[in-house]
């Protein structure tokens, strides 16, 4: 999932920078139409506007940080009082992304940054602005603390460590 947008986007960034694409290629065999044809779809994002890759989606994922069994119960009580379950769920899809393997397909960073910024990261982070297209849904702010997220990782990453192998199947939808 990361990896062909990454790509994507690195090569759409080259692709730029070379200007290539306007050298006469004709499209569907007519040269007369050749010089008309735009070379970048007006769509493409300004150069250096969206990173290549996530800058918050390097090193161990989530599900590699200790267990924290208080964190983690106050993290469930928080996933419910904060709205989160109307949209998530583990295992199954509602209108949002299934959070079943989340933490072995995430950093703690990234996760932290969607909870609190859903807004800006879904205008600046790969991953979130793919998400985004796929579900057609802004992700709102449901204003928590640093310390109430962090709480929130350790529920996730309980359930990712209760379903075992399982979720980590899940890590790669
Ligand atoms: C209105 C529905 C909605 C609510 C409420 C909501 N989310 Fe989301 N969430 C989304 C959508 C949609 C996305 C995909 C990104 C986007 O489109 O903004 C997402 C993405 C995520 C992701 C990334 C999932 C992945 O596969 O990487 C996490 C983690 C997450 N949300 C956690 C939370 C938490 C924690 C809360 C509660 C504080 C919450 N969400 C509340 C809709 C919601």
């Amino acid at each position: 999932m990361r990896t062909p947008l990454g790509i994507a986007a690195l090569a759409a960034l080259l692709c730029m920078a070379a200007g290539c694409g306007g050298n006469g290629v004709p499209k569907d065999g007519g040269a007369a139409s050749g010089s008309a044809s735009a070379s970048v779809p007006a769509s493409a994002p300004a150069a250096g506007s969206v990173a290549a890759v996530s800058q918050y989606d390097a090193g161990p994922r989530a599900a590699e940080g200790p267990e924290d069994e208080a964190g983690s119960k106050r993290g469930a009580q928080l996933f419910k009082d904060k709205g989160c379950s109307a949209c998530h769920a583990f295992g199954k899809k509602l209108t949002c992304p299934d959070l079943a393997g989340v933490t072995h397909r995430r950093t703690v960073a990234w996760i932290e940054n969607q909870v609190m910024h859903p807004d800006v990261m879904v205008r600046t982070d790969p991953i979130s602005h793919e998400l985004f297209a796929k579900y057609m849904l802004q992700m709102p702010n449901q204003g928590l603390t640093r310390e109430q997220v962090m709480d929130v990782i350790s529920y996730f990453r309980h359930m990712d460590h209760e379903a075992g192998e399982a979720s980590k199947q899940e890590a790669g939808k």
